[in-house]
């Protein structure tokens, strides 16, 4: 077995296959099969998964479809999701099984059975076809983590429309920008939603947006707090009375395979973030396979994927992947430590959950309030432990392993992206018992082609690091971008000519195992939240004393990592630190208070490319390191680095100076 590769995680002696692990992880050797059985012919394999996982109403003709990038999976094929997902569990006792075990922030409490859910959704969705809603419109969610937004999205598949669901930190003009892109008609949301004791008033920010977006004509509000709110102007439908009507049933709207299901606005380095379209039966495909493979839920089981809806991770591991295996999972509105940490353990003690899903800063913020929370819950029914969204520290891993998992459950430290649907690399405990490696996402999942290439398109050696590329087309792979097909073509496919570019660094090792060490582009991931830089900065130059912009990222302990601006002013404005509380706000307002950088440097000029990029890479290594600002030789202007330079020393010596009169 080989160490970890040079500039990757240390080794760590903890060999999992030395571990005393639970009987249902016996390798069964499944891995290997499903793996030469991929390799011999990828595309009869997707086809024989795609069968065994979902309910095809008309069977597809053609595997793998579509001119390359423009991949289509399973042509031929119809289906729906909300069939998939809930209506084929209703027949018999599986009706009965629990679909999601609630829990709000404030203690409130709802169990729901598949067929509670199937009513729901069918109620809902009769409803919205009376008010005249069909497959050619289009639809966005900007709710809290309850039930409703399960439903709502099962609803809007089972009629055939499109959504987007825009996570409940973003502010209204990023969700105005994401309801105008998508030109949908319809507004999901609520009165508000509670995020660490606060009432988040959804519905304000929604109506601001909404003013913004013309071809809104209904919005849907979930009450969920008894926050008094004003009417909106447009046309509004309360979700209490939808589920009450008597519409008349409709059909389940059987759609085409790459029938969009969703979209989901993730962010780029340039522009504004992009709309990425998921399809149905290829993405159903990928989330139903992986949630089985890498999760493995039995009937008895009880996963906790506890990521926000509002994000990917959400949607295939709370929403389509257990649904479409009829299995139940945990759903939590609020923050993990909230009112104390205990709660986060409460939950896994409460539901009992087996199977539990999240991501290296919400470890990171637990294991700081050290190992007495866990310890004093009985959380002996855990069986896997997952960690998605950014890469584990090795001690991370260890706490996680260890403090939660009592040393008894493996880490599936899973990789993927939006783009990708589902989970690509990752160990798959169910299927062999592969020895695991801190901070190693370790092989790809069967069927899943994924190397590491040089700048040159040349595989890299051993050890070396370079771009992670995924060579073969999957399944769960994304259709495109909404109105963007160019920018499809060059984002993913422009680099490596005929082979998907992720933006991301890896090293491989010489177990083959993977290690992701980070974006390689220009992509901010705080708090495990993809931001884009390009997103912030137009923030920032929305305020009149902002002449340019450059958004970074400096190491955060829990966070991973955390925005900071530079900027410069323009002619004749006065730097100080309450514009730089003003700027940092503007972005809070704008983008959502995730977003907002935790420092504004000012600047007098920012280095640019020749072509008139800003070379963001450059102004993040002056901040953080002072010097070594690598190559240079593209600048315009050599000066404006010095200039950075300058900015930040004087920012450092201003910290200094405030920092000695306050103790002294
Ligand atoms: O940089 C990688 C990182 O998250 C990026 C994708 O972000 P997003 O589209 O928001 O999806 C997050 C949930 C899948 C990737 O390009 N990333 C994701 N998982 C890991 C990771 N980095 C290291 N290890 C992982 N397990």
């Amino acid at each position: 077995m080989s160490g970890a590769p040079a500039g990757g995680a240390p080794e760590d002696p903890l060999r999992p296959d030395r571990l005393p692990f639970d009987r249902r992880f016996t390798p069964s050797g499944a891995y290997a099969q499903l793996r030469s059985a991929a390799e011999a012919n990828p595309e009869e394999f997707w086809a024989a998964v795609s069968r065994r996982e979902l309910f095809w109403s008309r069977p597809f003709t053609t595997t793998l479809g579509g001119t390359p990038p423009e991949y289509r999976w399973f042509e031929g094929g119809e289906l729906n999701a909300a069939v998939n997902c809930v209506e084929r569990h209703l027949a018999g006792s599986s009706a009965h099984r629990v679909a999601y075990y609630w829990e709000g922030e404030d203690g409130a409490r709802r169990t729901l059975s598949y067929a509670d859910l199937g009513r729901e959704v069918r109620t809902l969705a009769s409803s919205l076809a009376e008010q005249g809603f069909g497959p050619e419109d289009r639809a966005a969610l900007y709710l809290p983590m309850v039930p409703e937004l399960p439903v709502a999205m099962l609803a809007l598949a089972y009629l055939g429309i499109p959504f987007t669901v825009v996570f409940s930190g973003f502010a209204s003009e990023a969700l105005a920008h994401r309801i105008q892109d998508l030109g949908a008609r319809l507004l999901f949301t609520a009165d508000g939603g509670y995020r660490r004791g606060r009432v988040v008033p959804l519905k304000e920010i929604a109506d601001r947006a909404v003013a913004q977006c013309p071809r809104v004509d209904t919005v849907v509000v979930v009450r969920r707090t008894h926050l008094e709110v004003p009417t909106s102007s447009v046309r509004e439908r309360d979700w209490g009375e939808l589920l009450a009507r008597h519409a008349p049933r409709v059909p389940a709207r059987e759609v085409s395979s790459e029938h969009p299901l969703f979209l989901l606005y993730s962010s780029g380095t340039t522009g504004l973030p992009k709309g990425i379209i998921h399809g149905t039966g290829g993405y159903l495909t990928q989330v139903a396979a992986t949630t089985r493979w890498v999760f493995d839920p039995g009937p008895n089981d009880v996963l906790w994927c506890a990521a926000d809806i509002g994000w990917v991770t959400g949607h295939s591991y709370i929403v389509f992947g257990p649904l479409a295996l009829g299995a139940t999972s945990v759903l939590y509105e609020g923050a993990l430590d909230h009112p104390s940490p205990h709660r986060f353990y409460e939950i896994l003690e409460r539901y009992g959950v087996t199977e539990l899903y999240t991501s290296p800063t919400a470890l990171r913020s637990l294991r700081r309030h050290g190992d007495e929370p866990a310890r004093s819950h009985r959380l002996g029914r855990l069986r896997l432990l997952g960690s998605v969204g950014e890469p584990i520290n090795p001690s991370v891993w260890e706490w996680y392993f260890r403090v939660i998992g009592q040393g008894r459950c493996p880490i599936v430290d899973t990789w993927w992206q939006t783009e990708t649907g589902g989970i690509l690399v990752s160990p798959a405990p169910s299927l062999d018992g592969r020895p695991l490696k801190p901070g190693s996402a370790t092989l790809p999942l069967p069927g899943i082609d994924v190397a590491v290439f040089r700048e040159d398109g040349r595989p890299a050696a051993v050890g070396e690091r370079g771009f992670a590329v995924v060579r073969r087309p999957w399944p769960g792979m994304l259709l495109g971008l909404w109105d963007d097909p160019e920018r499809y073509r060059s984002a993913y496919w422009g680099r490596f000519p005929g082979v998907y570019y992720t933006g991301d660094y890896a090293v491989q090792d010489s177990d083959g195992y993977l290690w992701f060490l980070g974006r390689a582009d220009e992509v901010l991931k705080v708090a495990g939240h993809r931001l884009g830089t390009a997103e912030i900065e137009s923030a920032l130059l929305q305020h009149p004393a902002v002449a340019e912009a450059a958004v970074c990222s400096e190491p955060d302990p829990v966070k991973g990592s955390r925005p900071f601006a530079v900027v410069v002013l323009k002619p004749g404005i006065e730097a100080g630190p309450g514009l730089a509380e003003e700027l940092a706000s503007g972005v809070g307002e704008r983008v959502g208070k995730f977003a907002r950088p935790e420092r504004v440097l000012f600047v007098a000029m920012l280095p640019r490319t020749r072509s008139g990029k800003i070379m963001r890479r450059v102004v993040q290594a002056v901040v953080l390191q002072g010097d070594s600002v690598g190559d240079v030789s593209t600048l315009e202007d050599e000066a404006s680095v010095e200039e950075v330079r300058q900015g930040v020393a004087r920012l450092a010596a201003e910290l200094a100076a405030a920092r000695s009169s306050r103790s002294s």
